[in-house]
């Protein structure tokens, strides 16, 4: 199996599609991300944020309030909302997980150090939280700073889960669903709240976005094995360094012989690694299907999210979201 992005389509139709609004929410987090007080965050959120990344979050937010017939301004500070808690995730993500490159930058915690990229993570993870207040929401304040909270949760069950080989799918489920998940559908539901959507198109993108969460990043962690890092924009291998227990993995575990145990217990229980165990690792793998079986729990999840729109108004934009779950999906092939 290779895992390779094969197509950015679904991505650029809703980025065309959502143009307008993308340029709006560009001009905000630049506007917000400066500091005219301390320097070095401008540096470090330019560094990061200049880089790119997909926006796919932020499209998230701006395609579901579109979807449900919103005119306002605030989907706008809502989008820009998501990214920046996104971006001060991975910001405190690539210090935990000793990452050196993202969006095919070196990390800012190799180019900087790790006491910058906390502090300008909490910068903007603040930043986050006055522009989803200038909403005068709160019942979208409530939903992300649960998400917030959720995320945290997520990060640090993993951290406790690493190095354990008793870890069970369902643990695994619980992390992805806080740490990754957790801000999809906060993303999809308070573009429906805004909108000021029926409850149940409300419920719907939640479920949605909950979904095509978890479809994301059990594919992120299958690219960690075997994707290409030109592609990625992020080093591949970083998972089994860190000894995290992945679907792959714990399918793996699960149907290993022995003697495969004997090696899974030396590299991630032990921390004992060599050169050659990370192939070595991907042979176990691949000997008991077990890419192609989280493959297949991704293709799963996709599939949900897309039957979770079917209550939301039958137009393009829903059509593009639909699109978005298969591509989630078909970033390995
Ligand atoms: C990276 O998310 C963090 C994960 C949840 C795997 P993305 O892959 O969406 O990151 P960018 O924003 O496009 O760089
Ligand atoms: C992604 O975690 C989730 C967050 C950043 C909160 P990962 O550690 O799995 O993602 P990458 O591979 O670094 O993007
Ligand atoms: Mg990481
Ligand atoms: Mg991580």
């Amino acid at each position: 199996m290779s895992l390779d992005i094969v197509s950015q389509k679904p991505l650029d139709r809703l980025a065309a599609a959502l143009a307008a609004d993308l340029a709006l929410v560009g001009s905000m987090i630049r506007d917000r991300m400066a500091s005219e007080h301390a320097p070095r965050i401008p540096q470090v959120t330019a560094h990061l944020i200049e880089a790119g990344g997909k926006r796919l979050r932020p499209m998230l937010t701006l395609a579901a309030a579109r979807l449900c017939g919103y005119a306002g301004p605030f989907h706008i500070h809502l989008a820009a909302t998501v990214e920046f808690i996104h971006t001060a995730t991975l910001l405190h993500d690539d210090v935990v997980d000793e990452s050196a490159r993202r969006r095919g930058r070196p990390t800012a915690n190799l180019l900087w150090d790790n006491k910058s990229s906390v502090l300008v993570g909490d910068y903007l993870f603040s930043r986050s939280f006055q522009l989803m207040v200038e909403t005068g929401s709160l019942r979208v304040m409530d939903i992300l700073a649960n998400a917030s909270a959720t995320i945290a949760e997520g990060e640090v069950l993993q951290l406790t889960a690493a190095q354990d080989l008793a870890t069970t799918e369902a643990v695994y489920l619980q992390v992805v669903r806080g740490k990754t998940a957790a801000l999809f559908s906060a993303a999809t539901e308070v573009g429906g709240v805004i909108a000021g959507a029926p409850e149940d198109q409300v419920r719907a993108l939640h479920t949605y976005g909950d979904a095509l969460g978890v479809a994301f990043q059990i594919v992120d962690d299958l690219l960690d094995y075997g994707g290409s890092s030109e592609v990625i924009g992020k080093n591949t291998g970083d998972d089994f360094r860190e000894r995290k227990l992945t679907l792959p993995v714990i399918k793996a575990v699960a149907l290993s012989s022995p003697e495969e145990r004997a090696f899974w217990v030396r590299v991630i229980e032990k921390g004992d690694q060599q050169m050659g165990d990370l192939e070595q690792a991907m042979a176990i793998m691949a000997r008991h299907g077990a890419m192609a079986q989280a493959r297949a729990d991704a293709m799963t999840y996709a599939a949900q999210a897309r039957a979770a729109l079917s209550v939301l108004p039958d137009a393009p934009l829903r059509a593009m979201l639909e699109d978005l779950a298969d591509f989630v999906v078909s970033r390995i092939n």
